[in-house]
């Protein structure tokens, strides 16, 4: 009579035991999987950084060629010429630059809509006074090239005064 209740007790903590024994099998389990999917989650997340960093980079090519190297000397010290003019400039644009950089110069003109880079949004950038009117210049003289980008050279195609027209139309006008 007296060992009855004792191994009823010996009984049900065994049965605790195997209870805590699942219990905590599963909670590694759980906590396993966790960890995979945080670290799946952790690789995702700078996969997709890194990529967007890389994209980032290509798009930026010209601004980050420009920032580090700076521009070629004979591009450094120029000045605009005097018979430019931005209504002369408006006609070169509407021929050469609008099929791609848009009529509006917000770069979303359908020749240019397969480019990658994309045009540039030549309304915004023009507004940047950091890309001074030599940064513009280089861009449409020597394109890019040089770069790996879309944007045409029309250092042969344009004169100077052309060149100068277009960038007081992209300055003032657009
Ligand atoms: C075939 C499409 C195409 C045509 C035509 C074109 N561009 Fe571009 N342009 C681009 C692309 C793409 C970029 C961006 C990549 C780069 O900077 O090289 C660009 C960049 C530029 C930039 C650099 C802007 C910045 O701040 O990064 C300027 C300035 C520019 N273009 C002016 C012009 C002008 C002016 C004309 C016309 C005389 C013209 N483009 C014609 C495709 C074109």
């Amino acid at each position: 009579m007296v060992g009855q209740p004792t191994q009823q007790m010996a009984l049900q903590r065994q049965e605790q035991a195997d209870c805590t024994k699942v219990y905590m099998r599963d909670m590694k389990r759980a906590l396993g999987m966790r960890i995979v999917i945080i670290f799946a989650s952790v690789f995702v997340v700078f996969g997709a950084i890194g990529a967007e960093a890389k994209g980032l980079e290509k798009e930026m090519v010209r601004h980050k060629y420009f920032m580090e190297k700076g521009l070629p000397e004979k591009y450094q010290y120029i000045t605009p010429a005097d018979s430019s003019s931005a209504e002369k400039g408006k006609v070169i644009y509407a021929e050469h630059c609008a099929s791609c950089h848009g009529v509006d110069g917000s770069g979303n003109g359908e020749a240019g809509n397969e480019l990658y880079p994309l045009p540039a949004n030549l309304r915004k950038m023009a507004k940047m006074r950091m890309m001074g009117d030599n940064f513009f210049y280089w861009s449409i003289a020597d394109g890019g090239e040089f770069i790996e980008t879309g944007m045409p050279a029309y250092a042969e195609n344009l004169s100077d005064a052309e060149i100068w027209s277009v960038i007081a139309y992209i300055r003032n006008k657009i």
